[in-house]
């Protein structure tokens, strides 16, 4: 097989060696999900363990985004925290949907999702899509790419097409190739931390 370009070399592995390489690799490389007998081994600290996890998830600070897809005629959004960029070439990102969420039944692989990353005066937006406030005031505003919607005025939007999905325990994980990006370099985004929103205190940046 040719050599692909620009792979570093430990990625050009044939598939018999990769075989051999998971079942000698490091623990949990090729492996399923824990079962019940290690997910007994959570260590934390409280009475309410489910609780002193997410305060203790909570600790890290993240920006807002809302997902949003277009069904017929009708948008739906929701906000989620739980954005990453996984990789540049290919563009790849990734969100985690709660099971439960109206969202997480219109995904899967090869739909579109868009992700806005709110400015901080749009975090009325951030309540209205996780359902905290009844629909009332001014409606949203979105604009459409690729037959997607992006949030009007947010810090920065993607589509991305989900490329794969996989299980999360409780959530559902949608890997999506970016089709799309572009970004407000003057918006300040909007912060979420231990519960709360937040705002970059001065936007000056650590010497
Ligand atoms: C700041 C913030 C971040 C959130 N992040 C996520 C997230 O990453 N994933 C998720 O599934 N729900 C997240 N939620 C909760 C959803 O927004 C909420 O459950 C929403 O009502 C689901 O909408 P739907 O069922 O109409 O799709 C977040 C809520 C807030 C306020």
């Amino acid at each position: 097989m040719p050599e692909s370009p620009g792979k570093p070399p430990e990625f050009d592995l044939k598939l018999a060696e990769v075989a051999a390489w998971v079942g000698t690799g490091p623990d949990g490389i090729g492996q399923g999900v824990p079962d019940a007998a290690e997910e007994e081994l959570l260590e934390i600290e409280g009475d309410d363990p489910a609780r002193a996890l997410r305060q203790t998830l909570g600790m890290f600070a993240t920006g807002v985004t809302v997902i949003t897809t277009k069904v017929g005629d009708e948008v739906h959004g929701m906000t989620a925290n739980a954005f990453m960029s996984v990789s540049l070439e290919p563009p790849l990102v990734l969100i985690s949907v709660d099971r439960r969420t109206k969202m997480c039944s219109l995904l899967y692989e090869g739909r579109r999702y868009g992700v806005s990353v709110l400015a901080t005066d749009q975090r009325e937006l951030s309540d209205r899509f996780a359902g905290r406030v009844a629909d009332g005031g001014a409606a949203p505003a979105f604009d459409l790419v690729h037959e997607t919607p992006v949030v009007d005025g947010s810090a920065a939007q993607f589509v991305a097409k989900v490329a794969k999905s996989y299980w999360g325990g409780d959530h559902s994980l949608f890997l999506g190739r970016v089709e799309y990006a572009c970004y407000d370099e003057n918006a300040r985004p909007l912060l979420f931390h231990g519960g709360q929103y937040g705002d970059l205190a001065s936007g000056a940046e650590l010497a």
